[in-house]
């Protein structure tokens, strides 16, 4: 039997990822390592809980001890590391949150697969990263796999600095390693605070919705069940040491993106059609606002034959029924110390 780490597995993407895991490797041995922050919550995996092959073990990445001991205890084959700070604007609050947790807490699970692991043979370190690492496109142009690191926030920065330490320790100690750098995901069990989530709960509560700016920034988006089907197939037939990048081939302007939200929204809630879209608000732009992201994921199409298979359409509404049907959830997340950037802004 395989025992494989999930890191950050109680989070947004990492429950994904450990639900398809679960289900669809009975074989493998799936052990969830998370600290639990605002953003990881045990409520996002409850259908799988109680599976014979998962466990649940709540820990620190940035506690080097403990992740040492960690590995002493558990006979671990593969890790695929998702845990992570992963909002830009807390990271324009507060940097050091992300290089603790994205570099230095990278770095211990890394010394700890190259000191524990006496054989590399079979044994693989996938890092889940993200398209932002690449920095701000104009208005044309995609990000490939070459294209040269230029990150801006200090989210993006963190996170390209824990690539370049994978890529460091397969280059200098031969650790087996994959990267994968994705652009934005949407779905279920998101933390109220990213765009979409966000504005959904919003409208949800007849409160504003704030857009950053004018509103013309672009981003990529992918359903997160195509991501994690994404992790499944790097995991299982990427090659040693490549970088794949993952994106939907969907590129939105947000004010786009949200009045098509509103639509949905309208419907779904029985309101007149235009009733939710009075609520979007501009306020002031994010600090160092990247203009556009978009991937070029001709790679992982041709070698690993991924390719998403969610339409945008389809997918926004799945996850606005998600939304709705979940108050509970929502009430949950959204009912610890945490308020949004914007709230924070306006002293809310
Ligand atoms: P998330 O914020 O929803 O979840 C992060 C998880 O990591 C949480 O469960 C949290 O408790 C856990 N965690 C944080 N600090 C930890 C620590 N010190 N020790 C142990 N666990 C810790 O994030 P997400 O959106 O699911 O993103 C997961 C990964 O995917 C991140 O590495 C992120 O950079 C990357 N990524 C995200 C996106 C996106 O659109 N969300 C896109 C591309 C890549
Ligand atoms: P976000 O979901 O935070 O993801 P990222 O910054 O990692 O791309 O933001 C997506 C886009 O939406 C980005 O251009 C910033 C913008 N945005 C708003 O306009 N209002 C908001 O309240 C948030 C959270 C984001």
């Amino acid at each position: 039997m395989k025992t494989l780490l999930i890191t950050g597995g109680a989070g947004f993407i990492g429950s994904h990822v450990i639900r398809l895991f679960v289900k669809k490797y009975p074989d493998y041995q799936i052990l969830n390592l998370d600290t639990l922050t605002y953003a990881g919550n045990l409520e996002n995996l409850e259908d799988v809980e109680s599976a014979p092959n998962y466990k649940f073990i709540k820990g620190d990445i940035t506690d080097e001890k403990f992740i040492d001991s960690f590995f002493q205890k558990w006979s671990i084959d593969g890790v695929i590391h998702l845990a992570a700070e992963s909002h830009v604007d807390r990271s324009i609050t507060d940097p050091m949150a992300f290089i603790r947790t994205n570099i230095l807490g990278t770095v211990n699970l890394l010394n700890a697969c190259k000191s524990q692991w006496l054989s590399f043979d079979d044994k693989l370190f996938y890092h889940i990263s993200t398209d932002e690492v690449y920095g701000s496109l104009g208005d044309t142009g995609l990000f490939i796999e070459e294209t040269a690191y230029d990150p801006k926030s200090p989210y993006s920065a963190s996170k390209a600095s824990s690539d370049h330490l994978v890529r460091a320790y397969y280059n200098t100690y031969k650790l087996p390693i994959v990267i994968s750098n994705c652009s934005n995901n949407y779905g279920p069990n998101q933390f109220p605070e990213k765009l979409i989530p966000l504005s959904i709960n919003n409208i949800k509560q007849g409160k504003e919705i704030p857009i950053y700016g004018k509103g013309e920034n672009i981003r990529d988006w992918l359903y997160v069940e195509d991501h994690a089907h994404a992790i499944d197939e790097i995991y299982h037939k990427g090659a040693n040491g490549q970088t794949y990048n993952i994106g939907g081939n969907n590129e939105w302007k947000n004010i786009d993106l949200i009045m098509l939200l509103c639509e949905i929204m309208d419907r779904k809630l029985g309101k007149e059609p235009g009733t939710s879209a009075k609520l979007i608000t501009f306020v002031k732009d994010r600090a160092g606002h990247d203009l556009r992201y978009a991937i070029d994921s001709g790679k992982i199409s041709k070698e690993l034959n991924w390719n998403p298979s969610v339409t945008f359409e389809t997918g926004l509404e799945k996850t606005v029924d998600w939304y709705l049907e979940n108050n509970l959830w929502l009430e949950h997340v959204t009912s610890g110390e945490y308020s949004s950037y914007y709230d924070k802004q306006y002293n809310r």
